[in-house]
């Protein structure tokens, strides 16, 4: 097996659990019967409507679902295959495995059965390493979109461990750096940075969420930072970020593209995981432009994230 055949096993667990979620809601049986808008199929199951259109919107990037215009049907070729109760069907076996998904979090006890203590884990480091793996080339492309904006002052706000601006310093040590964010984070992007404490790279902690950022700049970028928070918080820390942009200042907004499957997979994992989602790029244009923004430029930063660059309408 090659690596990339490895990556694309083990990561298609997210798939496949979408699509059990999907058998247990119950939406291939109505949608196998006849064609419905997202409106009629929450009335008929009784869902919440943001979490079902991010499942939908997910099985239509993974070709299970079509979509046309507001309707949603599953693809011909598996109707027979979704449904409970046609020959064919592996509906109630995937019914069966999405119940018994639940016993791998206690897996652990048969293979040390009797033990008290668990697997070691610490989330904290554990999601620190895991935010610098996995993204290829993201950040030299996101590096290039900031400089192609000649900024003096770069605030990267959610920074995590400091790769970006490690990369952009790779390039321009001439210019000023602010990394903003927990305090505990930042030490490790301090530690990252050690080989550039003679430039003017300088260390934030400060929670965005609670309140505006307490400095200015004409370059500020957020990098995987909403997906993680629900609507109203999103809107406060766009709120809080803009606050710290010069008038004519970029406000750099790096995402997954929910238009992607690996994006619209990675929305339905943030609203499992923390009830929030992948804004996508009309809601990113929406809560912009009621923050008097406009995206004036947008460019792949991977197959499945890209950046847009907003600023104050008009200028
Ligand atoms: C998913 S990581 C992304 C890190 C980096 N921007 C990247 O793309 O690799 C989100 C980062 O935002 C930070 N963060 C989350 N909530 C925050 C808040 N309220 N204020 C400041 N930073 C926050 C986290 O600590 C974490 O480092």
């Amino acid at each position: 097996m090659k690596p990339q055949e490895l990556h694309q096993l083990v990561f298609n667990f997210r798939a496949a659990r979408a699509v059990m979620f999907a058998v247990q809601a119950g939406l291939f049986e109505e949608l196998c019967q006849e064609d419905l808008t997202i409106d009629e199929l929450v009335a008929r199951l009784e869902l919440h409507r943001v979490s079902t259109t991010i499942l939908l919107e997910t099985l239509v990037q993974l070709n299970i679902l079509n979509k046309q215009g507001m309707h949603y049907s599953v693809a011909q070729d598996l109707r027979a295959t979704l449904r409970r109760d046609t020959a064919g069907s592996i509906a109630n076996l995937l019914l069966l495995d999405a119940n018994h998904w639940s016993n791998w979090s206690v897996a652990e006890d048969f293979f040390r059965p009797g033990q008290a203590t668990s697997f070691a884990y610490d989330r904290q480091s554990n999601f620190a390493v895991a935010m610098q793996q996995g993204v290829g080339e993201m950040n030299v492309r996101l590096a290039q979109v900031l400089l192609a904006h000649a900024p003096r002052h770069i605030v990267d706000v959610g920074s995590g461990p400091g790769l970006l601006i490690e990369q952009v310093l790779g390039t321009a040590t001439d210019l000023k750096y602010t990394l903003v964010d927990f305090a505990r984070t930042l030490d490790i992007a301090k530690g990252n940075l050690s080989a550039y404490k003679q430039f003017d790279v300088n260390f934030l902690p400060h929670d965005i969420v609670l309140g505006k950022l307490p400095i200015e700049a004409d370059c500020i970028v957020i990098s995987r930072l909403l997906m993680g928070f629900d609507e109203t918080e999103a809107k406060q820390i766009l709120g809080n970020i803009c606050h710290g942009l010069v008038h004519n200042g970029v406000l750099v907004i790096n995402e997954f593209d929910t238009d992607t499957k690996v994006g619209a997979l990675m929305s339905l994992d943030m609203l499992v995981n923390c009830g929030a989602r992948v804004y996508g790029r009309d809601q990113l244009a929406k809560l912009l432009d009621e923050l008097g923004f406009e995206i004036v430029s947008e460019q792949a930063t991977t197959v499945f994230t890209r950046a847009l660059s907003a600023k104050r309408k008009g200028i």
